[in-house]
């Protein structure tokens, strides 16, 4: 008998990490990553250092595990694909299409659908100019599906690919097949007190904060007026999870926008140095990074979350700095500095 397993890929990364604590409890995770975890977690999660577009090792896991949930964190973030499109490319689509049909496949080998849970992004939305930026404040899920960014391009051809998996996939058939059950949430900038991001755009918000209570200075690549939205981590791990759980006939669509607040890069700043008043933060834009920001919009409309599946945020900007990220990552770094 093959063990039933929910299946985490990207699981070393930032959001793995804290969805992995977050579903240890489950007691039935299984990760995979390039990346070995960190050792703190070995013990929460079986854990297969391994290569996504390996299809071998696909095949090895779905013949000892009864996979029943996926979360398909893997992805080249925003900025290391615009380094490298056509890797990006591999990973983030060619990654998402094996898994998805891997699910598939398995959706009707068992006759019930697979569950496959998806984090899509801002960068998804291209906002022509900051004109535009301004005049489109709250940018709801169907609009300005213009991505300037490979990572923006492949996140939301995989949001149609997993739709099509889920509803389409042998549409010619003789029999419908039973089809996967897909479900998405796109993501703002993400701030976490224990994990800095890799490769992304929106990380000058998280560096900025990290850099301040490691007492190092720290160079911001966007102007202070640039803005988009951001989210606490335990905010995002919460929205996959819950979107999980949502009652199927809840749903009305299979992509959410969710979020938590929005923020200048000088208002990230100027919270950043109340905490840390000796902190050097200076303003030295990366014309091509700030673009990319510039191209995403100020805020995202999360209402259709909210109404369908009761998406809240637990944490609003107060909360999430003064309850969450400052007090954890102050900690973090005495102790690294006492050790
Ligand atoms: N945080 C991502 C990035 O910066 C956007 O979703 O690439």
């Amino acid at each position: 008998m093959r063990k039933r397993a929910i299946l985490i890929t990207g699981a070393s990364g930032e959001v793995g990490q804290a969805l992995i604590r977050e579903l240890a409890a489950e007691n039935r995770l299984v990760s995979l990553d390039l990346a070995a975890l960190p050792t703190e977690l070995e013990s929460q999660s079986t854990h297969v250092q391994g290569d996504l577009l390996d299809t071998h090792l696909l095949t090895r896991l779905v013949s000892e595990y009864e996979i029943d949930v996926i979360y398909h964190l893997a992805a080249l973030l925003s900025t290391r694909a615009e380094i490298t499109p056509e890797m990006a490319h591999e990973v983030n689509v060619e990654g998402t299409l094996g898994l998805l049909r891997l699910a598939a496949e398995q959706s009707q080998w068992r006759a019930q659908p697979i569950q496959f849970i998806f984090p899509s992004s801002i960068a998804v939305y291209g906002m022509p100019d900051r004109e535009s930026k301004n005049l489109y404040a709250r940018v709801r899920e169907f609009e300005w599906n213009q991505p300037r960014t490979m990572y923006g391009c492949n996140k939301l051809y995989c949001e149609m690919l997993g739709s099509y998996y889920s509803r389409h996939y042998r549409q010619l058939a003789a029999q419908k097949p039973v089809t996967l059950d897909f479900r998405c949430v796109r993501f703002p900038g993400l701030l976490s007190a224990f994990t800095l991001p890799a490769g992304g755009t929106s990380d000058y918000g998280p560096e900025m904060i990290h850099a301040a209570a490691r007492g190092e200075p720290y160079d911001c690549f966007v102007r202070e007026d640039a803005r988009i939205p951001f989210m606490a981590m335990p905010d995002a791990v919460h929205a996959l999870v819950e979107l999980a759980h949502a009652p199927v006939e809840a749903l009305r669509r299979q992509v959410y926008n969710v979020t938590g607040f929005s923020l200048s890069a000088a208002q990230i700043r100027d919270r950043v140095q109340a905490a840390f008043p000796a902190a050097e933060i200076r303003f030295a834009p990366d014309l091509k990074r700030e673009a990319i920001v510039d191209s995403w919009p100020a805020d995202i409309d999360d209402t259709a979350a909210r109404l369908e599946w009761g998406w809240s945020p637990a944490y609003d900007v107060e909360r999430a700095f003064n309850e969450y990220l400052l007090p954890n990552v102050r900690q973090r770094y005495q102790r690294a500095v006492a050790t």
